[in-house]
């Protein structure tokens, strides 16, 4: 059976920690699908959907099993949409960890068939969030070592940083 691995998320932006995860599971599956939430709830996000999807896009370009999409609704329903049987999430504390187990064991008992995997970043890597970047990038700190190029340029044009 073919394998088509989901991995979900705001992406408010698209970090290396994210590409890092998108690289790994690119490995593992046929098929890759970057899903870009376009309701976060309450959440107001930076960027907009279209924005952060074209930053997913540019940074994962050179893989090729690996598509970005936008989705809204349940992202179970998007999964069987998509064919997906696993959903690819990373975990980077316990705190996340926690955040995580409700939400794959409610996906999983709404799906038969559907499975999750949990992968732990690089260690570089792993106090990367989006709201870090969002906060430094506000305070016209430096976000190279945490974004892809696209990413950080959008990041100094949106806070007005040259
Ligand atoms: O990057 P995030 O903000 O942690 O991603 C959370 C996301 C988008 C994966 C999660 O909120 C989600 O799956 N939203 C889609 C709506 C949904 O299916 N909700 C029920 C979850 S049990």
């Amino acid at each position: 059976m073919a394998n088509t691995i989901i991995y979900p998320g705001t992406f408010d932006p698209f970090t290396l920690g994210h590409l890092d995860l998108t690289q790994r599971a690119a490995k593992m599956a046929d098929r890759v699908v970057v899903a870009v939430a376009q309701e976060v709830g309450s959440k107001r996000t930076l960027f907009t959907t279209d924005e952060r999807v074209a930053f997913a896009k540019e940074a994962c370009q050179g893989l090729n099993n690996v598509e970005v999409l936008g989705f809204s609704g349940l992202l179970t329903a998007f999964a069987k949409q998509q064919q997906g049987n696993i959903i690819l999430r990373g975990i980077r504390s316990g705190a996340d960890l926690d955040y995580e187990r409700p939400m794959a064991e409610l996906n999983r008992k709404l799906t038969p068939g559907l499975d999750y995997i949990f992968l732990l970043p690089e260690p570089e890597l792993s106090a990367v969030s989006s709201t870090l970047v969002r906060e430094i990038a506000r305070l016209g700190g430096e976000t190279h070592t945490l974004v892809p190029n696209n990413v950080e340029q959008a990041l100094r044009q949106r806070f007005g940083v040259s």
